[in-house]
């Protein structure tokens, strides 16, 4: 039995590849950091997908935007019930308006209703109207567009795009790993999104980069950004955007971000204070958890980055979805063509009937 299946090898995959102790993602065959900042979200997918789902030959891009605006039809009877709930919860709710005979219910269609599943849940939370998107755009720029109600500018743009590649797979993490247990019953793509958005909602997983900004305010406030640190993990808190299941180093994820962060210029406060934290941090937990090495994870540059391009913190796991829903895609296809069904054991601890009675 290995708790938290730590080690497992649960499934083949042509998509990924995290190296843990190397602290390397590949995807497709390529380090994260070729792809990153240099080739746009959609050109990132389709290498993903090559071979894997069926694309339509060098139209994916517009397949994508063609998604998101199909999916504003679908959605908007829904804007009214979207009241009183958090952006993810509002973002399930607008997923599950796809049935799964939908023209919308094909990986680059899904696709593209993730990214309008996130915007307009963010708006529905704020009580602001949904904006209907642009299909002609990207999908970086038209979720930053729907969601602040105004066209970004190409370095905010060109920063979230580099935030989609660099979440868009990340090996058998707990999200795509949802998406492939249902993928393998055969219960199909826009179930396997859902069952993968509800995974990531939680915040050992996707949930983390709001809390990561709530951590910079509260460390901000006491004003001894050390002094702070300590006392929560006095109290037995984890501090949130360090540590991994996987790396043993440095996620690699945090630097592209770093970089593309740098890439936007400008330098706030933040951006001073977050260096301190990080700094102290590692310190700390150097210290109190020698054996075990917690450093920055992709989370730590990711609630600095959708900060700086203007995203509310609230919407930051909608838009992390908005990106890996590629990857999910993409599993749940090449799950379902291996036609395993995936069905572990577990181990029984508790009491037997007594059979002589
Ligand atoms: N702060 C303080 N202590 C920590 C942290 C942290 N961020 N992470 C792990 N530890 C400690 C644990 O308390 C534990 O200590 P103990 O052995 O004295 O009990 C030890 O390090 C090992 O922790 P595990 O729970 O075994 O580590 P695991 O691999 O299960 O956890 C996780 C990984 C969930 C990411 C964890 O590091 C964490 O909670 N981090 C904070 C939340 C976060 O940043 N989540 C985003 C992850 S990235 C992503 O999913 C996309």
């Amino acid at each position: 039995m290995k708790s938290g299946m730590d080690d497992v090898i649960a499934a083949e995959t042509l998509l990924s590849h995290v190296d843990g102790e190397a602290g390397r993602l590949v995807i497709r065959g390529h380090d994260l950091e070729e792809l990153a900042g240099r080739v746009s979200f959609e050109d990132t997918t389709g290498l993903l997908w090559s071979g894997v789902v069926a694309t339509p030959d060098g139209r994916l891009s517009e397949a994508i935007g063609q998604g998101r605006a199909a999916a504003f039809e679908r959605f908007r009877p829904l804007a009214a019930c979207g009241g009183g709930l958090s952006p993810i919860e509002a973002m399930r709710l607008l997923l599950s308006r796809i049935g799964d005979a939908d023209d919308l219910a094909t990986p680059a269609g899904l696709l593209g209703a993730t990214g309008t599943a996130a915007a307009m849940a963010i708006r529905l939370s704020h009580g602001e109207p949904p904006l209907a998107p642009d299909p002609t755009a990207s999908h970086a720029e038209d979720i930053l567009r729907m969601v602040r109600g105004s066209t970004p500018s190409s370095a905010a743009a060109n920063a979230l795009d580099a935030y989609l590649v660099a979440i868009i797979d990340h090996g058998l993490n707990a999200s795509t790993f949802a998406a492939r247990v249902v993928a393998s019953t055969g219960a199909g793509a826009v179930s396997s999104v859902i069952a993968a958005l509800c995974a990531l909602k939680g915040p050992l997983h996707g949930g983390a980069p709001g809390p990561v900004l709530d951590m910079l305010d509260a460390a901000a406030a006491h004003g001894d950004v050390r002094a702070w640190l300590v006392a929560e993990l006095d109290a037995g808190r984890r501090l949130m955007g360090f540590g991994h299941r996987i790396y043993r180093t440095r996620d690699p994820r945090a630097d592209v971000l770093k970089a593309a962060l740098a890439q936007m210029g400008g330098s706030s406060g933040r951006a001073a204070l977050a260096g301190r934290l990080e700094a102290a941090a590692l310190a700390l937990l150097a210290e109190r958890k020698a054996g075990r090495r917690l450093d920055v994870n992709v989370e730590f540059y990711t609630a600095l980055l959708l900060d700086a391009v203007g995203l509310p913190r609230q919407g930051f796991t909608p838009v992390f979805a908005a990106g890996r829903a590629a990857g999910w895609l993409a599993h749940a296809v090449e799950q379902e063509t291996s036609g395993r069904l995936i069905r572990p054991q577990s181990l029984y601890l508790g009491s037997m009937p007594d059979r002589a009675a």
